[in-house]
Protein backbone atom coordinates (compact mmCIF):
# COMPACT_ATOMS: atom_id res chain seq x y z
CA UNK A 1 0.00 0.00 0.00
CA UNK A 2 1.05 3.76 -0.64
CA UNK A 3 1.24 6.31 2.28
CA UNK A 4 2.36 10.22 2.43
CA UNK A 5 5.71 10.18 4.67
CA UNK A 6 8.34 12.08 5.80
CA UNK A 7 11.74 12.13 7.32
CA UNK A 8 11.22 13.66 10.59
CA UNK A 9 13.28 16.81 10.93
CA UNK A 10 14.09 17.33 7.60
CA UNK A 11 12.81 19.61 5.73
CA UNK A 12 10.54 18.55 2.60
CA UNK A 13 11.17 15.19 2.48
CA UNK A 14 7.47 14.54 2.31
CA UNK A 15 6.73 11.73 -0.53
CA UNK A 16 4.53 9.13 -1.51
CA UNK A 17 6.71 5.36 -0.14
CA UNK A 18 5.42 1.89 -0.65
CA UNK A 19 4.55 0.22 2.83
CA UNK A 20 3.89 -3.17 3.89
CA UNK A 21 0.47 -3.21 4.30
CA UNK A 22 -1.24 -3.38 7.63
CA UNK A 23 -1.65 -6.44 10.10
CA UNK A 24 -4.38 -5.86 12.22
CA UNK A 25 -3.30 -7.09 16.15
CA UNK A 26 -6.26 -8.46 18.50
CA UNK A 27 -8.59 -5.95 19.42
CA UNK A 28 -7.68 -3.80 15.92
CA UNK A 29 -10.08 -2.37 13.42
CA UNK A 30 -8.56 -2.68 10.01
CA UNK A 31 -9.39 0.15 8.06
CA UNK A 32 -9.24 1.38 4.02
CA UNK A 33 -8.08 5.25 4.46
CA UNK A 34 -10.82 7.54 2.79
CA UNK A 35 -8.89 11.07 3.30
CA UNK A 36 -6.33 13.12 5.78
CA UNK A 37 -6.74 16.87 6.46
CA UNK A 38 -3.92 18.63 6.77
CA UNK A 39 -3.49 21.27 9.42
CA UNK A 40 -0.31 23.25 10.67
CA UNK A 41 1.05 20.85 12.75
CA UNK A 42 1.66 18.82 8.99
CA UNK A 43 2.97 21.79 7.72
CA UNK A 44 5.61 21.80 10.90
CA UNK A 45 6.16 17.98 10.04
CA UNK A 46 6.71 18.66 6.27
CA UNK A 47 9.32 21.50 7.52
CA UNK A 48 11.10 19.86 9.46
CA UNK A 49 10.96 21.36 12.70
CA UNK A 50 8.47 18.95 14.45
CA UNK A 51 7.70 15.32 14.31
CA UNK A 52 9.22 12.20 15.81
CA UNK A 53 9.17 8.46 13.44
CA UNK A 54 8.23 5.79 15.16
CA UNK A 55 11.41 3.03 17.74
CA UNK A 56 12.89 1.46 14.62
CA UNK A 57 10.94 3.47 11.72
CA UNK A 58 13.51 6.04 9.98
CA UNK A 59 10.19 7.67 8.09
CA UNK A 60 7.53 8.95 9.87
CA UNK A 61 3.48 8.15 8.16
CA UNK A 62 2.05 11.51 8.39
CA UNK A 63 -1.73 12.61 8.49
CA UNK A 64 -3.83 12.80 11.71
CA UNK A 65 -7.32 14.08 10.80
CA UNK A 66 -8.21 10.74 9.85
CA UNK A 67 -11.64 9.42 7.93
CA UNK A 68 -11.48 5.67 7.18
CA UNK A 69 -14.16 2.55 6.28
CA UNK A 70 -13.75 -0.13 8.61
CA UNK A 71 -13.16 -3.66 6.44
CA UNK A 72 -12.57 -5.76 9.33
CA UNK A 73 -13.41 -5.70 12.58
CA UNK A 74 -13.15 -8.09 15.84
CA UNK A 75 -15.89 -9.70 17.23
CA UNK A 76 -18.06 -7.94 20.19
CA UNK A 77 -15.89 -4.37 19.10
CA UNK A 78 -18.96 -2.85 18.38
CA UNK A 79 -17.65 -2.04 15.04
CA UNK A 80 -18.59 -3.85 11.61
CA UNK A 81 -17.11 -3.15 7.92
CA UNK A 82 -18.29 -0.23 6.54
CA UNK A 83 -18.51 1.83 9.35
CA UNK A 84 -17.53 5.04 9.07
CA UNK A 85 -14.62 5.54 11.87
CA UNK A 86 -11.82 8.21 12.87
CA UNK A 87 -8.59 7.33 15.05
CA UNK A 88 -8.01 9.16 17.65
CA UNK A 89 -4.82 10.81 17.99
CA UNK A 90 -3.06 10.49 21.23
CA UNK A 91 -2.32 7.52 23.36
CA UNK A 92 -1.36 7.75 26.75
CA UNK A 93 2.13 7.95 28.45
CA UNK A 94 3.33 3.86 29.28
CA UNK A 95 3.90 4.87 33.00
CA UNK A 96 1.33 6.44 33.15
CA UNK A 97 0.94 9.37 34.73
CA UNK A 98 -2.10 10.69 37.01
CA UNK A 99 -4.03 12.45 34.09
CA UNK A 100 -3.65 9.91 31.60
CA UNK A 101 -4.33 6.91 34.25
CA UNK A 102 -7.31 8.91 34.44
CA UNK A 103 -8.06 8.65 30.41
CA UNK A 104 -7.57 12.52 30.70
CA UNK A 105 -3.95 12.09 27.96
CA UNK A 106 -4.99 15.71 26.72
CA UNK A 107 -3.55 16.69 29.93
CA UNK A 108 -0.53 14.50 30.13
CA UNK A 109 1.74 15.66 32.59
CA UNK A 110 5.39 13.59 32.07
CA UNK A 111 5.33 14.85 27.65
CA UNK A 112 5.85 10.47 27.02
CA UNK A 113 2.54 10.27 25.23
CA UNK A 114 2.56 9.40 21.83
CA UNK A 115 0.46 10.78 18.47
CA UNK A 116 -0.31 9.24 15.16
CA UNK A 117 1.45 10.76 12.75
CA UNK A 118 3.02 13.47 14.76
CA UNK A 119 5.07 11.61 17.60
CA UNK A 120 6.35 8.15 17.66
CA UNK A 121 3.22 6.56 16.22
CA UNK A 122 2.45 6.07 12.33
CA UNK A 123 -0.14 8.20 11.04
CA UNK A 124 -3.13 7.64 8.55
CA UNK A 125 -2.37 9.74 5.38
CA UNK A 126 -1.77 5.74 3.47
CA UNK A 127 -4.71 3.71 1.95
CA UNK A 128 -5.34 1.44 5.03
CA UNK A 129 -4.56 1.42 8.49
CA UNK A 130 -5.28 -0.14 12.03
CA UNK A 131 -6.83 1.31 14.83
CA UNK A 132 -7.46 -0.12 18.55
CA UNK A 133 -11.48 -0.15 18.37
CA UNK A 134 -11.10 1.39 22.02
CA UNK A 135 -9.87 4.58 20.05
CA UNK A 136 -11.70 4.89 17.04
CA UNK A 137 -14.78 7.14 17.01
CA UNK A 138 -17.63 5.96 14.65
CA UNK A 139 -19.28 8.75 12.45
CA UNK A 140 -22.60 9.37 11.33
CA UNK A 141 -22.90 8.27 7.16
CA UNK A 142 -24.08 11.50 6.67
CA UNK A 143 -20.26 12.96 7.54
CA UNK A 144 -18.66 11.18 4.82
CA UNK A 145 -17.49 13.89 2.38
CA UNK A 146 -16.08 16.03 5.47
CA UNK A 147 -15.65 13.41 8.47
CA UNK A 148 -11.49 14.23 8.54
CA UNK A 149 -13.26 17.43 10.49
CA UNK A 150 -13.77 15.44 13.65
CA UNK A 151 -10.28 15.54 14.53
CA UNK A 152 -10.11 20.03 14.84
CA UNK A 153 -13.46 19.10 16.06
CA UNK A 154 -12.05 17.39 19.00
CA UNK A 155 -9.62 19.66 19.86
CA UNK A 156 -12.16 22.65 19.76
CA UNK A 157 -15.04 20.61 21.64
CA UNK A 158 -12.34 20.21 24.54
CA UNK A 159 -11.16 23.90 24.52
CA UNK A 160 -15.04 24.81 24.96
CA UNK A 161 -15.10 22.31 27.68
CA UNK A 162 -12.30 24.19 29.27
CA UNK A 163 -13.79 27.16 28.61
CA UNK A 164 -16.78 26.01 30.57
CA UNK A 165 -14.79 24.40 33.58
CA UNK A 166 -12.98 27.73 33.84
CA UNK A 167 -15.74 29.62 33.96
CA UNK A 168 -17.38 28.00 36.45
CA UNK A 169 -14.98 29.29 39.30
CA UNK A 170 -17.88 32.13 39.57
CA UNK A 171 -20.74 32.95 37.97
CA UNK A 172 -20.82 33.01 34.20
CA UNK A 173 -23.50 33.14 31.66
CA UNK A 174 -21.42 33.97 28.89
CA UNK A 175 -23.63 35.57 25.61
CA UNK A 176 -20.67 36.18 23.46
CA UNK A 177 -17.13 34.99 22.08
CA UNK A 178 -15.02 36.37 19.21
CA UNK A 179 -12.89 34.05 17.59
CA UNK A 180 -9.74 35.32 15.69
CA UNK A 181 -9.11 32.99 12.79
CA UNK A 182 -11.62 31.70 10.16
CA UNK A 183 -9.40 28.79 9.85
CA UNK A 184 -10.68 25.23 10.12
CA UNK A 185 -9.96 25.50 13.81
CA UNK A 186 -11.86 29.07 14.03
CA UNK A 187 -14.75 28.03 12.26
CA UNK A 188 -15.60 24.79 13.75
CA UNK A 189 -15.16 27.18 16.94
CA UNK A 190 -17.49 29.36 15.58
CA UNK A 191 -19.84 26.67 14.92
CA UNK A 192 -20.11 24.93 18.33
CA UNK A 193 -20.25 28.87 19.80
CA UNK A 194 -23.48 28.79 17.71
CA UNK A 195 -24.84 25.46 18.52
CA UNK A 196 -24.48 26.71 22.71
CA UNK A 197 -26.47 29.40 21.18
CA UNK A 198 -23.83 32.18 21.75
CA UNK A 199 -23.52 35.32 19.93
CA UNK A 200 -20.34 34.73 17.57
CA UNK A 201 -18.24 37.38 15.85
CA UNK A 202 -15.35 35.82 13.89
CA UNK A 203 -12.03 38.01 12.88
CA UNK A 204 -10.00 37.07 9.88
CA UNK A 205 -7.93 39.24 7.38
CA UNK A 206 -9.75 38.35 4.12
CA UNK A 207 -12.69 40.98 3.22
CA UNK A 208 -14.47 37.98 0.83
CA UNK A 209 -14.51 34.83 -0.20
CA UNK A 210 -15.48 31.34 1.58
CA UNK A 211 -14.12 32.83 5.23
CA UNK A 212 -16.54 35.56 5.50
CA UNK A 213 -19.14 33.42 3.35
CA UNK A 214 -19.10 30.33 5.80
CA UNK A 215 -19.18 32.53 8.67
CA UNK A 216 -22.98 34.34 7.02
CA UNK A 217 -24.07 31.29 6.70
CA UNK A 218 -23.85 29.80 10.38
CA UNK A 219 -25.26 33.06 10.85
CA UNK A 220 -22.70 34.68 12.82
CA UNK A 221 -20.87 38.08 12.36
CA UNK A 222 -17.56 38.63 10.23
CA UNK A 223 -15.32 41.26 10.94
CA UNK A 224 -11.72 42.14 9.04
CA UNK A 225 -10.80 45.29 10.82
CA UNK A 226 -9.14 43.87 13.82
CA UNK A 227 -10.27 43.06 17.34
CA UNK A 228 -11.22 46.93 18.38
CA UNK A 229 -13.76 47.00 15.89
CA UNK A 230 -15.03 43.40 16.14
CA UNK A 231 -15.25 43.96 19.96
CA UNK A 232 -16.83 47.79 19.51
CA UNK A 233 -20.90 46.13 20.04
CA UNK A 234 -19.68 44.53 23.05
CA UNK A 235 -17.08 43.22 24.45
CA UNK A 236 -16.86 39.43 24.02
CA UNK A 237 -17.10 37.14 27.31
CA UNK A 238 -14.73 34.75 25.28
CA UNK A 239 -12.17 35.01 23.22
CA UNK A 240 -10.87 31.51 21.27
CA UNK A 241 -7.74 32.16 19.28
CA UNK A 242 -7.02 30.64 16.56
CA UNK A 243 -4.32 32.36 13.86
CA UNK A 244 -1.36 32.03 16.13
CA UNK A 245 -0.56 35.49 15.77
CA UNK A 246 0.96 36.77 19.37
CA UNK A 247 -0.77 40.88 18.83
CA UNK A 248 -4.10 39.30 18.55
CA UNK A 249 -3.28 37.63 22.03
CA UNK A 250 -2.49 40.94 23.44
CA UNK A 251 -5.45 42.58 21.70
CA UNK A 252 -8.03 40.34 23.20
CA UNK A 253 -6.98 40.21 26.96
CA UNK A 254 -8.01 44.37 26.46
CA UNK A 255 -11.23 44.08 24.73
CA UNK A 256 -13.26 40.70 26.83
CA UNK A 257 -15.57 42.23 28.75
CA UNK A 258 -14.78 41.72 32.76
CA UNK A 259 -14.23 38.15 33.63
CA UNK A 260 -13.01 37.53 30.11
CA UNK A 261 -11.65 34.26 29.19
CA UNK A 262 -9.04 34.11 26.30
CA UNK A 263 -8.41 30.33 24.94
CA UNK A 264 -5.10 29.99 22.88
CA UNK A 265 -5.50 27.13 20.22
CA UNK A 266 -2.80 28.62 17.95
CA UNK A 267 0.87 27.87 17.51
CA UNK A 268 2.93 30.84 18.62
CA UNK A 269 6.32 31.89 18.08
CA UNK A 270 8.52 33.17 21.04
CA UNK A 271 8.12 36.59 22.26
CA UNK A 272 6.39 37.27 25.49
CA UNK A 273 3.21 39.01 26.39
CA UNK A 274 3.51 42.92 27.91
CA UNK A 275 3.40 43.74 31.15
CA UNK A 276 -0.06 45.89 30.63
CA UNK A 277 -2.22 42.61 29.17
CA UNK A 278 -0.79 41.08 32.96
CA UNK A 279 -2.06 43.88 34.57
CA UNK A 280 -5.54 43.83 32.40
CA UNK A 281 -5.26 40.55 33.54
CA UNK A 282 -5.09 41.00 37.07
CA UNK A 283 -7.66 44.34 37.20
CA UNK A 284 -10.53 42.10 35.31
CA UNK A 285 -9.99 38.35 36.58
CA UNK A 286 -9.10 37.46 33.23
CA UNK A 287 -8.33 34.24 32.47
CA UNK A 288 -5.50 33.48 29.60
CA UNK A 289 -5.02 29.58 29.17
CA UNK A 290 -3.55 27.46 26.07
CA UNK A 291 -5.57 23.97 25.05
CA UNK A 292 -4.30 20.87 22.92
CA UNK A 293 -5.48 17.77 21.87
CA UNK A 294 -8.34 16.21 23.23
CA UNK A 295 -9.58 12.91 25.03
CA UNK A 296 -12.27 10.35 24.12
CA UNK A 297 -14.88 12.51 25.81
CA UNK A 298 -14.37 15.27 24.12
CA UNK A 299 -13.69 13.45 20.68
CA UNK A 300 -17.84 11.96 21.20
CA UNK A 301 -18.71 15.02 22.15
CA UNK A 302 -16.71 16.11 18.82
CA UNK A 303 -18.72 13.75 16.96
CA UNK A 304 -22.34 14.92 18.58
CA UNK A 305 -21.59 18.29 17.16
CA UNK A 306 -20.71 17.70 13.43
CA UNK A 307 -23.98 15.42 13.44
CA UNK A 308 -26.10 18.35 14.18
CA UNK A 309 -24.37 20.32 11.57
CA UNK A 310 -25.43 21.24 8.43
CA UNK A 311 -23.30 18.90 6.46
CA UNK A 312 -23.07 21.64 3.32
CA UNK A 313 -21.91 24.20 5.98
CA UNK A 314 -19.18 21.44 6.99
CA UNK A 315 -18.65 20.83 2.81
CA UNK A 316 -17.65 24.78 2.80
CA UNK A 317 -14.52 24.19 5.62
CA UNK A 318 -12.91 21.58 2.53
CA UNK A 319 -11.83 24.13 -0.14
CA UNK A 320 -9.16 21.47 -1.97
CA UNK A 321 -8.99 17.65 -1.90
CA UNK A 322 -5.88 16.10 -3.58
CA UNK A 323 -4.82 12.44 -4.48
CA UNK A 324 -2.47 10.81 -2.41
CA UNK A 325 -0.03 10.64 -5.60
CA UNK A 326 0.03 14.44 -6.12
CA UNK A 327 -0.02 15.12 -2.41
CA UNK A 328 3.42 16.11 -2.17
CA UNK A 329 4.34 19.65 -3.14
CA UNK A 330 0.57 20.51 -3.39
CA UNK A 331 -0.45 20.77 0.14
CA UNK A 332 0.23 24.43 0.90
CA UNK A 333 -3.20 26.52 1.75
CA UNK A 334 -3.21 29.45 -0.93
CA UNK A 335 -5.23 32.34 0.10
CA UNK A 336 -8.75 31.53 -0.19
CA UNK A 337 -8.23 27.62 1.35
CA UNK A 338 -9.55 26.60 4.51
CA UNK A 339 -8.77 23.03 4.58
CA UNK A 340 -7.08 21.19 1.98
CA UNK A 341 -7.30 17.28 2.47
CA UNK A 342 -5.54 14.13 1.00
CA UNK A 343 -7.84 11.69 -0.26
CA UNK A 344 -6.73 8.25 0.08
CA UNK A 345 -8.92 6.24 -2.10
C1 LIG B 1 -3.23 18.10 16.91
C2 LIG B 1 -3.21 17.67 18.36
C3 LIG B 1 -1.79 17.47 18.83
C4 LIG B 1 -0.98 18.72 18.54
C5 LIG B 1 0.45 18.64 19.01
C6 LIG B 1 -2.32 19.29 16.71
O1 LIG B 1 -2.29 19.61 15.35
O2 LIG B 1 -4.54 18.46 16.54
O3 LIG B 1 -3.94 16.48 18.50
O4 LIG B 1 -1.81 17.18 20.22
O5 LIG B 1 -1.02 19.01 17.17
O6 LIG B 1 1.15 17.54 18.51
Amino acid sequence: MYALTVLPNTADSVQVTELPDPIPGAGDLLVDGLAVGICGTDAEIIAGTFGTAPPGHDRLVIGHESLGRVRQAPDGSGFAPGDLVAGVVRRPDPVPCGACAHGEFDMCRNGRYTEHGIKGLHGFASEAWCVEADYAIRLDPRLEPVGMLLEPASVVAKAWEQIDRIGARSWFEPSSVLVTGAGPIGLLAALLGVQRGLDVHVLDLMDHGPKPDAVAALGATYHHDGVAAAAAGAPPDIVIEATGAPALVYEAIDHTAKCGIVCLTGVYGPSRPAAAAYREMVMENDVLFGSVNANLRHWSAAADALAAADPDWLGRLVTRRVPLAEAPGALDPGDDDIKVVVTLE
